[in-house]
């Protein structure tokens, strides 16, 4: 690949780079948070001016731009852009959402500062390593089991049942959530967070599970389930407007019921 040469009108500083918009009227600045494992360096924050007459009104619209425009080697993670994929979260303007349905209008500072999910690994850039979360996702054991035998066609639910799964199935596992969470922050080698404790709660209350019983068994421990202090970070920060701290106390609530 050929060396990134900065553009001529750019300003080197000696915490950051700082990439001018010469000439255009209506321009917005992005801090970004950057970090390159290669070259050992600390990691710093660029500024970015960007033309806003010719960009498009998301976050993910602006980092974009600059990547394609700017500076290739601004390094970040995105696929649908449309708030389905979960995978362009970051912590914009200090609160973790997603890129791409984040309004730059909606940010009141003059500054756009931008940064990794806080307190994950960072791969490179704006990119967390979520190895760890997708761990703890697969212990939860997210699918379906049941021991009776397959029935003709499918397992059906009554419109009830299916309505008991509003508010965890539409999670994006985009891990705003968990990382917002200062439990999280601490004790996410134990703790599992509410993003893996809503998806957790989510197959407990499918009426197609038969596994109910093993998995509160499983959740019941002093880490795992009960390192939530409801702080409530995680139903406030969540681009979805899930409720992760509902789900974590309901399964508190069938833990207490399993044992009276
Ligand atoms: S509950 Fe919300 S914030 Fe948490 S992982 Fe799911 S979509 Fe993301
Ligand atoms: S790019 Fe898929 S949620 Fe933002």
């Amino acid at each position: 690949m050929a060396e990134f040469k900065l553009p001529a009108n750019s300003i080197v500083k000696e915490n950051g780079q700082y990439f001018k918009a010469e000439g255009a009227t209506n321009k917005r600045v992005f801090k970004i948070y950057r970090w390159n494992p290669d070259t050992g360096e600390n990691p710093r924050f660029d500024k970015y001016e960007v033309n806003m007459d010719e960009c498009g009104p998301m976050v993910l619209d602006a980092l974009l731009k600059i990547k394609n425009e700017i500076d290739p080697t601004l390094t970040l993670r995105r696929s649908c852009r449309e708030g389905v994929c979960g995978s362009c979260a970051m912590n914009i303007d200090g609160t973790n959402t997603l890129a791409c349905t984040k309004a730059i209008e909606s940010i009141g500072t003059d500054e756009v500062r931008i940064a990794p999910l806080p307190h994950m690994p960072v791969v490179k850039d704006l990119v967390p390593d979520l190895t760890h979360f997708y761990a703890q996702h697969a212990s939860i054991q997210p699918w379906l089991q049941a021991d009776t035998p397959n029935p003709p066609r499918e397992r059906l639910q009554s419109i009830e049942e299916r309505r008991k799964l509003d508010g965890s199935y539409e999670c994006i596992l985009c891990a705003s959530c968990s990382t917002s969470c200062p439990s999280y922050w601490w004790n996410s080698d134990k703790y599992l967070g509410p993003a893996v404790l809503l998806q957790a709660y989510r197959f407990i209350m499918d009426s197609r599970d038969e596994y109910k019983g093993e998995r509160l068994a499983e959740l019941e421990d002093p880490f795992k389930l009960y390192r939530c202090h409801t702080i409530m970070n995680c139903t406030k920060t969540c681009p979805k407007g899930l409720n992760p701290a509902k789900a974590i106390a309901e399964i508190k609530k069938l833990i207490v019921a399993r044992h009276n």
